[in-house]
């Protein structure tokens, strides 16, 4: 066995892709699977970022961009803060990465040593946890629930507060609860964390697909906070890895130094595609399909309750129900086998989001058309009322 660095024992894959290898193995063999654990939109790409995916891959563009991105995309991001929040946003701080998950990376080692703890609300993204045992630093999770919408609040971050805390990660909407931060929370999250003299690292990368009230850009609250987006989720474009950071103006050169390092740029034929992506014939259908998402959160909301699952929280945005099941189950995990073997219903169990009471949770995506959440809900409610 070769060595293998102490840190990796810290790192755990996400449990539901045993969960989804054996919902492969089970369709394989003949059997029907309605997927409600997949973390992507269910829609591919829109038709009009293809096309000028192909056009650029047509056109030989098949280089290398500046290691912040291509500058035209650069001047698109902005423009559309401009637009969509009103906010204005210099072109100079915005830096495509390989998806959010670089951007991610790219943050966090810019501000974290080695023992320096981050904050992070549990539940929470699983990776973010991951990130920072990478750079020999301590995840801190605050627990989180329906009393502050699963989002951490300035008291609880100021309980959970150590000398080694170099910042605080939130994510609006979040993962796995599709809850929302607002303007005043903001605010008040990075006032407590500027008077430690640490960093507020706001993931925005479910913006856009808000079904109640649009959310608010933690760049509308002070230039001074780090903000990752993607084309990702509201875009629909998982698989082309692009994503984007806003950084604090004077941070910029540090990033940039590393994103070289790294990872050279952001993949050069995504970036001409993604210039497509803010075109309003192609917001037109990324707003069709966040009308198509809220109406599945409409319909999936209500019957899980109706089923016995606790939702406290109505979330606002991302495509998630974060589902309180101790009314059947404390280990969450063996619950999701079962469902997933005696009633052919996959969905994502509370380990792969944290520490907080996993056991009582799961997470169901509403990443499938309606006919196939109508047909989720009744195996569910057939299985549940054996
Ligand atoms: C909260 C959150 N942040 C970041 C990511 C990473 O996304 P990507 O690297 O595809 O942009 C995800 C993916 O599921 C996510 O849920």
């Amino acid at each position: 066995m070769k060595h293998i660095a102490a840190r990796m024992s810290a790192i755990q894959p996400f449990h539901v892709m045993a969960l989804l290898a054996r919902a492969r193995e089970l369709e394989a063999a003949g059997r029907s699977i309605i997927h409600m654990e997949i973390g992507e939109p269910d829609f591919v790409t829109p038709q009009p970022v293809i096309d000028a995916g192909m056009q650029a891959l047509s056109e030989g563009r098949t280089h290398y961009t500046p290691a912040v991105g291509l500058p035209a995309l650069r001047e698109r991001i902005a423009a559309f803060y401009a637009e969509r929040y009103g906010v204005t946003v210099s072109a100079s701080r915005i830096v495509i990465t390989p998806g959010a998950s670089a951007a991610l990376q790219l943050v966090m080692a810019v501000l974290v040593n080695p023992g320096d703890a981050v904050l992070m609300a549990d539940p929470g993204y699983p990776c973010n946890r991951n990130f920072v045992y990478l750079l020999n630093g301590e995840p801190l999770g605050i627990p989180v629930d329906a009393a502050t919408h699963y989002q951490p609040d300035v008291q609880q971050v100021r309980a959970a507060w150590r000398d080694n805390v170099a910042a605080l990660m939130v994510a609006s909407p979040s993962n796995p609860t599709g809850t929302l931060l607002g303007a005043e929370q903001l605010q008040a999250l990075h006032a407590e964390v500027t008077a430690h003299e640490a960093s507020l690292v706001v993931d925005e990368i479910y913006h856009g697909l808000t079904y109640d009230a649009p959310a608010v850009t933690a760049l509308s609250v002070s230039d001074d906070i780090f903000v990752i987006n993607s084309f990702s989720k509201y875009f629909g474009m998982t698989g082309w890895r692009l994503g984007w950071l806003v950084a604090p103006e004077d941070v910029v050169p540090e990033i940039d130094k590393l994103a070289q390092n790294l990872f050279l740029a952001a993949p050069t034929l995504a970036q001409h595609a993604a210039l497509t992506a803010f075109e309003p014939q192609n917001i037109a259908i990324l707003e069709s399909r966040r009308e198509a998402f809220r109406e599945r959160r409409d319909y999936l909301l209500p019957a899980l309750r109706e089923l016995g699952f606790d939702i406290p929280v109505t979330p606002g945005g991302a495509f998630y129900l974060y589902a309180d099941c101790s009314r059947f189950t404390d280990d969450s995990f063996r619950f999701s086998e079962q469902l997933l073997e005696e009633a052919g219903v996959a969905i994502t169990p509370g380990i792969d989001f944290g520490v907080n009471s996993p056991g009582q949770h799961v997470r169901f995506a509403y990443t499938t058309s309606m006919e196939n959440l109508e047909e989720g809900v009744r195996r569910l409610r057939s299985y549940l009322a054996r």
